[in-house]
């Protein structure tokens, strides 16, 4: 079922745990993400950079693919088609395009030209249902493209953002895109805890999934976090199956070389990820 964000979000920070918002690249990713979400009945939000929508042919694209697996697959739980760290102009494409819920990333500018930006997002995504995550501060590290400084996201910044009626909310707390680095200091509570603290029932995003110990993961969901992003993780499990199978030289095996055959354990590999962030994050069972 594709549908906002809307819903979900207001269940997960009821109910205290966080939707898994997971990056697609292709089809395999989009189909092995559904069906996991499926199987464990848990609410999924599908996040596409500019960058993977593109590849994938354009966001007309993605919405047509995700929508025929939905139906083709039997997928009932509730699914969002969420742009990741969009530019304002790649937010409105996004949902010209039927995008379920848009991210537009306004950090890199001022916070008064985020406020007016984010705001303008906010009208066009309301008229048609579209539900639309903001962020203040910066996630350290690159995503496709996108570099963020890291710097700490200011609480009362948070709450300006929070109350021109996002949806959600990212914030950076030292959150890292990609692998975080051995001398990574964690998670910044004491920050999220006043942004909470400022925004009360706005459900909070964390950026940078992979690799974040368990224990900050609930503690931060603990605090108000109601979305966690997850991309890199999935690509690392994916690459390693798919090496194994070429260094396991499987690809020389009778019909091997079939790219079906070739991308199934990467296939399988992601499913195995998504459900182990789903038990992690309690989304199992939400739908
Ligand atoms: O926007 C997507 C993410 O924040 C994913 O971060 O690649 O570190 O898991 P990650
Ligand atoms: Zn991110």
């Amino acid at each position: 079922m594709l549908v906002s964000a809307k819903q979900m979000m207001a269940d997960a920070v009821k109910g205290k745990y966080a939707v898994g918002a997971f990056n697609i690249n292709n089809l395999e990713w989009t189909k092995a993400i559904l069906l996991t979400a499926q199987e464990n009945n848990s609410p999924v939000m599908l996040g596409v950079s500019e960058g993977a929508g593109k590849y994938m042919g354009g966001f007309k694209t993605v919405v047509g693919m995700v929508k025929g697996m939905i139906e083709e697959l039997n997928i009932t739980v509730p699914v969002s088609v969420h742009l990741d760290h969009g530019s304002y102009e790649g937010a409105k494409k996004a949902m010209e395009a039927g995008f379920t819920s848009v991210m537009f990333d306004g950090s890199k500018y001022g916070i008064d030209e985020n406020v007016e930006k984010t705001k303008e997002i906010i009208a066009i995504a309301e008229a048609q249902g579209i539900t639309v995550e903001a962020e203040v501060g910066a996630i350290g590290g690159e995503e496709d493209g996108v570099v963020g400084t890291g710097e700490m996201a200011d609480p009362q910044e948070c709450k300006m953002i929070a109350d021109l009626g996002v949806t959600m909310l990212a914030a950076g707390i030292g959150n890292i895109h990609g692998k975080y680095p051995a001398n990574w200091t964690g998670l910044n509570f004491d920050i999220l805890a006043k942004i909470k603290e400022l925004t009360g029932d706005m459900p909070l995003v964390l950026h940078g999934g992979t690799g974040i110990p368990v224990d900050m993961i609930k503690e931060a969901i603990s605090l108000g976090v109601a979305k966690i992003n997850v991309n890199t993780e999935c690509q690392l499990s994916f690459t390693a199956a798919v090496r194994k199978y070429i260094e396991d030289g499987k690809d020389l095996e009778g019909k091997g070389y079939d790219p079906r055959k070739l991308l199934a354990p990467g296939f399988e590999a992601i499913k195995a990820t998504v459900k182990e962030k789903m038990e992690i994050f309690g989304s199992i069972d939400k739908a």
